[in-house]
């Protein structure tokens, strides 16, 4: 490997994931890009390595860091990226147990595997952890029960790392993409459709209302572009002194000032944006 310096990037293969490699690439880091699958759009990119990384299989994520330590060797890591993420959706009272697994999974327990795993990587790189978080950690949402609890809690998760790394001054930052133009909800729209088509059909048609409507304010939502939030990534990669939230354009910024309201009032303004307001039990 070259003398360059080298970043893990999980959940590589597309979406925001994809363009932060692109642009890490383009900046002259060597990159560290884990897929599960085949990552065509990665192939053959100058200082693009793809490793294969599913982030809920410890066994297969220590195997990841092994190799790619002896590709760095001591230099070890800049950063860690977890970005890697699904979105599981739907009512509560009705997501199958192996889905809330998966969200928790995948989002949550799959960034402390990697964080295990490549730690001993950053403390040789002088390197940095940054966690993909998303607005729903700090203002969950109806009908995203799921995401928001598996969000949060790799948020807290991050604010107990920070504290427990200082000793080696290896920085723990958040990002916080808005609502971004990826094929993450088709995938979760898909899943939950599945999921629906298995509940019990007199509870899922409870909520009939309540998801159209959620639906509706879905399709309302302007979805920004990937490119803004890899580079609010590199923000966070570079900067000398990093905070510890960045929060990319967008909406996702709309939530700090939400989260500055009394309770009551945000949550009632959070059902009048979804249009939940006045619907009755049925
Ligand atoms: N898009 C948004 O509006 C938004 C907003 C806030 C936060 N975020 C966060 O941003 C991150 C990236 O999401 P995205 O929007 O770019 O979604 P995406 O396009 O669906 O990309 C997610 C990536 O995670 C990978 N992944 C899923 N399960 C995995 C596993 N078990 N092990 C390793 N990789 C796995 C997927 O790989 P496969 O292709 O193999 O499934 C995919 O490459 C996520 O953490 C998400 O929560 C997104």
């Amino acid at each position: 490997m070259s003398g360059r310096e080298a970043v893990l990037v999980t959940g590589a293969a597309g979406g925001i994931g994809q363009a932060l490699v692109k642009t890490l690439a383009e900046r002259g880091y060597t990159v560290f890009a884990g897929v599960r699958g085949e990552a065509p759009a990665l192939a053959g990119l100058p200082g693009v390595r793809t490793v294969t990384l599913d982030v809920t299989d410890p066994d297969g994520v220590e195997a990841a860091a092994k190799q790619v330590e002896q590709e760095v060797r001591d230099r070890g890591l800049r950063a860690v990226v977890n970005n890697a993420g699904v979105i599981v959706q739907g009512p509560l009272e009705v997501v199958p147990p192996a889905e809330l697994r998966r969200q928790f999974e995948v989002n949550t327990y799959g960034p402390a595997f990697v964080t295990q795993a490549f730690l001993p990587l950053l403390r040789a790189g002088g390197g940095r952890l940054i966690n993909i978080s998303a607005p729903t950690a700090r203002q969950p949402m109806p009908f995203l029960a799921p995401l928001s609890g598996s969000k949060a809690a790799l948020a807290a998760m991050s604010t107990a790392l920070r504290m427990e790394l200082a000793a080696w001054g290896i920085p723990v930052v958040l990002v916080e993409p808005g609502s971004t133009a990826t094929e993450i909800f088709d995938k979760s729209g898909a899943a939950a459709r599945a999921s629906l088509a298995l509940a019990d059909p007199r509870r899922s048609a409870l909520y009939a209302r309540h998801l159209a409507a959620v639906g509706r304010a879905q399709a309302r939502q302007r979805l920004a572009p990937v490119d803004p939030v890899a580079r609010t990534v590199v923000t966070a990669l570079e900067a000398r002194r990093p905070r510890r939230l960045y929060v990319a354009p967008g909406d996702a910024r709309l939530i700090g000032l939400l989260t500055r309201l009394p309770v009551r009032l945000r949550e009632r303004l959070v059902a009048g944006i979804l249009g939940l307001t006045g619907i009755k039990a049925s």
